[in-house]
Parts: C-alpha cells; structure tokens; sequence
C-alpha cells in the first residue's frame, strides 16, 4: 500500500465511523455573522444602556428636557384660554349703536326739537313741556329709515308713504304701529339713550316722557 492509498484508507474510516463528514470548522466570517445578530447586538447594548442610565449627566438632559416640554404645553394652553376668552368677552358698544350714547347736555335741546343721532339711530324729540323721547329711526312697516321732514313737522318713510307725526305716531300707513323708542335717562344734566333696547308701543303716551 502507497503512502497516499494509506491516507486515503484513513480518512474513509472516519468518514464511516461519525456517518457523515467531520464538522466543518467555523469560519471566522461565520463567526462574526454571529456576533452581528439582533440577540447578541441586544445583548451587547444592554449594558450601554444601563449605562446610559445610571450616568446622571443623562438623567439631569432627560429631565431638563421633560421639564421644557410641560412648560411649553401649559404656555400653549394659556395662550389659547385667554385668546377664547377674548373672543367670548362682550364687546363694550358704549358710544355706539347696541350700547349707551351720551346725546349731550340736556339744556342744549330746546323745547319743541328734534334732534337726529345717526350714530344711535334715533331722534331725540324734545317736546314742547320740556319732556325727552327717544325714537328708533327704524319704520314699523318693514324697517326702512324714515327722515325727520321739518318743514312737514313729521317724520317721513321713503318706502311704502307711511308718515308719523312728532311724537312717532302713525299718521299714515301701512305702519301698523308708532316708532319704537329707547330707554333714556339724564345723568349729571346729560341725556344718555340705551341704544340696546328697542321697546315697542301702539302709540305715544305721556308716561314715556323723561324730564330732567
Ligand atoms: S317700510 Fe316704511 S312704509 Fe314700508
């Protein structure tokens, strides 16, 4: 038997014994396949993290950062509670159609007058025994203005005709009722309409008379 026929003898023997071929040694790539799995990188980062977090320089970023996002979200909400509330706030009409308007000194209307406050949308009749009347400027008929027709000494609706005489009382239909008039009260001499209070009325009555 040649030396390589022995060798050859050999290694068949040992192939019968295990069945199969001998293990193949482990590659080191093979072997770095495996350092490189999900379960031994876990393994690995575990430590780094527990690390991480029992270093207290990271704990105090953490917390800071925390902090900073609660103080952002309850300036957030601040901000926008008080931008609703705003919104939601009455708006002051004081001057103005819908509030109080401050017509002026009583003694500054004459006996007999009517005076005409566009801003307020009424005329301040003045009657002749020194009695105020506020009159909504707004027809009864379907809400036209009417205009205050001196030389006419009535007040006049531009659209269906309907005529009311001084005191706001209709004269000529289709108005089915008087002008409606506001609540007026003179304070320190000054004569203040409340704008924001329409009251209707059939027709003029002395009552609605205010004097200073
Ligand atoms: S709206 Fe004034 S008469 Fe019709």
């Amino acid at each position: 038997m040649s030396p390589q026929q022995s060798r050859n003898d050999t290694r068949y023997q040992l192939i019968n014994q295990n069945g199969q071929n001998p293990p193949a040694k482990p590659s080191s790539s093979a072997s770095e396949q495996s350092a490189g799995s999900p379960a031994r990188r876990a393994a690995h980062a575990k430590p780094a993290r527990n690390a991480a977090a029992s270093d207290p320089h990271l704990r105090t970023r953490r917390s800071f950062l925390k902090l900073g996002t609660s103080v952002l979200g309850v300036f957030t909400l601040a901000e926008i509670t008080g931008t609703s509330l705003l919104f939601l706030q009455p708006r002051s009409l004081e001057g103005e159609f819908g509030g109080t308007l401050n017509a002026g000194p009583a003694d500054s209307f004459p006996n007999g007058s009517v005076t005409e406050f566009p801003a307020g949308r009424f005329f301040l009749i003045r009657t002749d025994d020194g009695g105020f009347l506020a009159a909504y400027r707004r027809c009864t008929h379907l809400g036209c203005s009417v205009s205050w027709e001196a030389d006419q000494d009535k007040f006049v609706c531009p659209c269906h005709g309907s005529h009311f005489d001084f005191h706001g009382n209709v004269e000529n239909p289709p108005a089915p009722t008087a002008l409606d008039i506001f609540p007026l009260q003179i304070v320190d001499g000054d004569v203040q309409v409340d704008t924001g209070r329409a009251q209707s009325r059939d027709a003029f009555e002395p009552a609605q008379l205010v004097y200073a």
